[in-house]
C-alpha cells in the first residue's frame, strides 16, 4: 500500500509507532522498522542526551531500515534540556522526527535546517493547520480515543480525521483507536495517508514491558481507561486502575495537582510496567484496548493489519462497488 506517507518516509507500510514514554526503546522501534513500518524512539525515555545517542546506535545495530525519534514538549516545572536532546538527534543523523506538545517551532526550524522530515502530532484541526504553517512535512491527528494526551476538545477520530483532511494539505496520519486492518481502511477512507498506533504496540512480544501489563491490555475492554488532569487542562488518558480512580476522585474534589502528584508520578508508573503490577501506578493506554485480543510479534501484527486491510478493500468493499455497478446497469 503506497501512500504519500510511505513515499515521504521511505517505508513499506502506512503504519507508524508513535513515541511512548518507557516503551519506545530500541527493542520495539527496531522491530517496527524491520517489519516495514515507521517506529519512533522516545527521546525523553533516555535519562540524558548522551544516553539517547547510545540508544540510537543500539537501534541501528538491530535494523538497517529507517526509524525516527519522538521529542515530546510538555509543560514542566523543571523542563528537560530539550535543546541538548535536539542536538543529539541531529548529530546522530536521524532523518525523521515526531514532535508532540507545545510550541515546537524552534525545534521544527532546527530539524528542517538539517534536512530532517518532521511529523507533528496534535489533537485539533487548528493545531494541525498551525503545524503546517510552521513548515512540518506531515501531521498525525490524535482523536479523543487516544492513549496519552487527547487535548481538551474531546472530538473523536470519526469527526476529527475527516475534518482535518478537509483542511490540511500535507500528508496526515490518523491516530488514536487503531489496532487492526479495519481501522487502517477506515483511516484511509476518512482521508488519512496511514495510521499511527501506541497501545496496540504495547501488547507485542518486543515491547519492553512486563508480560502482566501486556496481558492486562488484552483483558481490558474499551471502557478500561480514565481521564486524569482534566481540571488542570492537561488531560491524560490512562489505564483504569485503583490509583487512577483515586487520583480522579481527589482531583474532582477541586484539589491542586500537588494533592495527587504522589499517586501519578512517572517513576511509580514505570516501576509498575517493569515489575508487572498493573495496580502499582499510572500507565498509559487507550480505549483501543477493547480491540486487542493477542500478543503477537510486531512482524506478525503489521503483516496481519496490512493483509486484512488489502483483503477488506479488494473483497467486502469492492463487493459494495460491484453492487452499485449492477444497480446502475439495471437502471440504465
Ligand atoms: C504507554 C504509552 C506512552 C506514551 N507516551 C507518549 C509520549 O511520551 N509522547 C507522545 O507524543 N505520545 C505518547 N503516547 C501516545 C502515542 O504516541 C499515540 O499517539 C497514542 O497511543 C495513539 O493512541 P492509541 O493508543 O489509541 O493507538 C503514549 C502512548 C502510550 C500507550
Amino acid at each position: 500500500m503506497r501512500t504519500r506517507f510511505t513515499e515521504m518516509f521511505g517505508v513499506e507500510h502506512p503504519i507508524a509507532q508513535g513515541g511512548m514514554q518507557w516503551v519506545g526503546t530500541a527493542e520495539l522501534v527496531s522491530a517496527v522498522a524491520n517489519a516495514g513500518a515507521l517506529g519512533f524512539l522516545t527521546a525523553l525515555t533516555q535519562p540524558t542526551p548522551e544516553a539517547l545517542v547510545r540508544e540510537i546506535a543500539r537501534t541501528r545495530d538491530m535494523t538497517d531500515k529507517p526509524f525516527g525519534v519522538n521529542l515530546t514538549i510538555l509543560p514542566s516545572i523543571n523542563p528537560p534540556p530539550y535543546d541538548e536532546y535536539r542536538r543529539a538527534i541531529i548529530e546522530s543523523g536521524i532523518k525523521a522526527v515526531e514532535t508532540a506538545g507545545y510550541k515546537p517551532q524552534e525545534h521544527v526550524d532546527a530539524f528542517k535546517a538539517h534536512g530532517i522530515k518532521v511529523i507533528h502530532k496534535c489533537t485539533a484541526v487548528r493545531h494541525a493547520l498551525a503545524a503546517e504553517r510552521m513548515g512540518v512535512d506531515a501531521v498525525s491527528i490524535d482523536g479523543f480515543e487516544c492513549a496519552g494526551h487527547p487535548g481538551e476538545d474531546d472530538i473523536p477520530g470519526l469527526i476529527l480525521i475527516p475534518a482535518a483532511a478537509d483542511k490540511v494539505r500535507i500528508p496526515m496520519l490518523a491516530s488514536g483507536g487503531f489496532a487492526d486492518g479495519r481501522g487502517l481502511v477506515a483511516a484511509l477512507a476518512l482521508g488519512a495517508e496511514g495510521i499511527n498506533m501506541g497501545t496496540r504496540f504495547c501488547a507485542t512480544k518486543e515491547a519492553p514491558i512486563h508480560d502482566n501489563i501486556k496481558q492486562a491490555i488484552v483483558d481490558n475492554d474499551e471502557r478500561a481507561t480514565e481521564l486524569l488532569f482534566r481540571s488542570y487542562r492537561n488531560t491524560a488518558r490512562v489505564a483504569k486502575n485503583g490509583i487512577a480512580l483515586e487520583a480522579v476522585r481527589i482531583e474532582r474534589e477541586g484539589n491542586p495537582f500537588e494533592a495527587i502528584s504522589h499517586l501519578v508520578k512517572g517513576a511509580r508508573g514505570r516501576e509498575g510496567l517493569i515489575k508487572g503490577d498493573p495496580e502499582h501506578g499510572i500507565w498509559t493506554a487507550g480505549m483501543v484496548q477493547g480491540l486487542i485480543h493477542d500478543i503477537p510479534s510486531v512482524a506478525d501484527l503489521i503483516a496481519t493489519i496490512v493483509g486484512d486491510a488489502e483483503r477488506l478493500i479488494a473483497g467486502r468493499l469492492a463487493g459494495f462497488a460491484a453492487t452499485i455497478d449492477r444497480r446502475d446497469n439495471q437502471l440504465a
